[in-house]
C-alpha cells in the first residue's frame, strides 16, 4: 500500500513557519506582507477559492487587499487598478484570480503585474524565465510549487526519474512540466490528444494528474512503487452527502493506492498546499522589499 502524503499536515508545518516570519518582520521593521486578491466577476468556484486565500491570509498575519469588480468591467478599468496596486507599497504580492470573463485579454493583464509582486507567477517573464535553462523567476507558480514540495517533504527524489505530466494547462501542467525539468527530471506531457496515454503514464517514476477529469487515471496504469500527486478537484454527484456532491480527484485513489509508492488524497493533498505556496510567495516579496 502506498504512502498518503498528508497536504494538510505539511502546509500546517510550513504555514506555523511563514507566521512566525511575518511576526518578526512586523517586531523589527513594524511591517506585514500584503497580498491583493483580485477577482471579476462572480463565478462560484472562483469565489470559493478566493475566500479560501483571503482567509488564509488572515489567519497568518498577512494584510489582504480585496478587489471585487463586475463582471462587466473593462480591460482598461480592470488595468488603472493593477497599476494602483502595482504603486501601493504596502501591497507585495498581486494575484488576478483566473479564469477571466471573455471580453477581458488575460495575457495583457497579467503583464501588468508588477514583476516583483507577480507572486501567481504567471507574469509572462517569470514564465519565460522559468522555461530556461539557468534563468530564475521571480517567483513559481503555486500549484506546481506545492507539488514539488510534496515531493521533496516526503522524501522522493526527482533528479534522472521519468515524469509524467497530465495535462498542460498554464496554470498547472505546462509550468509542473518546466518545473520538473529543472529539477533534473526526464519529463513527458500526456495531453487529450496523447494516443494510449495508459502507456506513457505506466513507464513513470513520478506522475503528476492535472486534467481535470475525474479518476480517470487507473490503478493499472501507475508503475508500481511510484509517487503521484493529484492536482484535480473534480465535483462529481453523490446523493449521500449533504452538498449532494463529493470531491474526487483525476486519478482513481482506491485503485492506484494499492499499487503507488506515494500518493496525495483528494481533498487533503494538493489543495492546502497551494495556497501555503501562495502565501509563502507573498511573504518572499514581502521580505525582498521590507527587509
Ligand atoms: N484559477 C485556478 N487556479 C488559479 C491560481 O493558482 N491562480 C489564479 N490566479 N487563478 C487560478
Amino acid at each position: 500500500m502506498a504512502t498518503v502524503i498528508d497536504g494538510k499536515a505539511i502546509a500546517q508545518t510550513i504555514r506555523s513557519e511563514i507566521a512566525d516570519e511575518i511576526r518578526l518582520l512586523s517586531q523589527k521593521y513594524g511591517k506585514v506582507p500584503g497580498l491583493a486578491v483580485v477577482i471579476v466577476g462572480d463565478r462560484k468556484d472562483s469565489q470559493s477559492y478566493v475566500r479560501m486565500k483571503r482567509k488564509s491570509c488572515a489567519e497568518l498575519g498577512i494584510k489582504s487587499f480585496d478587489v471585487d469588480l463586475p463582471e462587466q468591467v473593462s480591460e482598461a478599468e480592470l488595468i488603472k487598478k493593477v497599476h494602483e496596486l502595482n504603486a501601493n507599497p504596502d501591497v507585495h504580492g498581486i494575484l488576478v484570480q483566473l479564469p477571466l470573463p471573455k471580453h477581458l485579454n488575460e495575457e495583457k493583464v497579467l503583464s501588468e503585474i508588477s514583476l516583483e509582486k507577480d507572486v501567481d507567477g504567471f507574469h509572462p517573464l517569470n514564465i519565460g524565465k522559468l522555461a530556461m535553462k539557468g534563468r530564475d523567476p521571480l517567483f513559481l507558480p503555486c500549484t506546481p510549487k506545492a507539488c514539488i514540495e510534496l515531493l521533496q517533504q516526503s522524501g522522493v527524489s526527482i533528479k534522472g526519474k521519468r515524469a509524467v505530466v497530465v495535462g498542460r494547462s498554464n496554470i498547472v501542467g505546462l509550468p509542473a512540466s518546466l518545473l520538473l525539468l529543472k529539477a533534473d527530471a526526464t519529463v513527458s506531457i500526456v495531453h487529450s490528444h496523447t494516443s494510449q496515454p495508459e502507456s506513457i503514464i505506466r513507464e513513470a517514476d513520478i506522475v503528476i494528474a492535472a486534467a481535470g477529469q475525474p479518476m480517470m487515471i487507473k490503478g493499472s496504469w501507475i508503475k508500481p512503487g511510484a509517487a503521484v500527486i493529484d492536482v484535480g478537484t473534480n465535483a462529481v454527484d453523490d446523493p449521500t452527502k449533504k452538498t449532494g456532491y463529493r470531491l474526487v480527484g483525476d486519478v482513481d485513489f482506491a485503485e492506484a493506492s494499492k499499487v503507488a509508492g506515494w500518493i496525495t488524497p483528494v481533498p487533503g493533498g494538493v489543495g492546502p498546499m497551494t495556497v501555503t505556496m501562495l502565501l509563502k510567495n507573498t511573504l518572499e516579496g514581502a521580505r525582498r522589499y521590507i527587509a
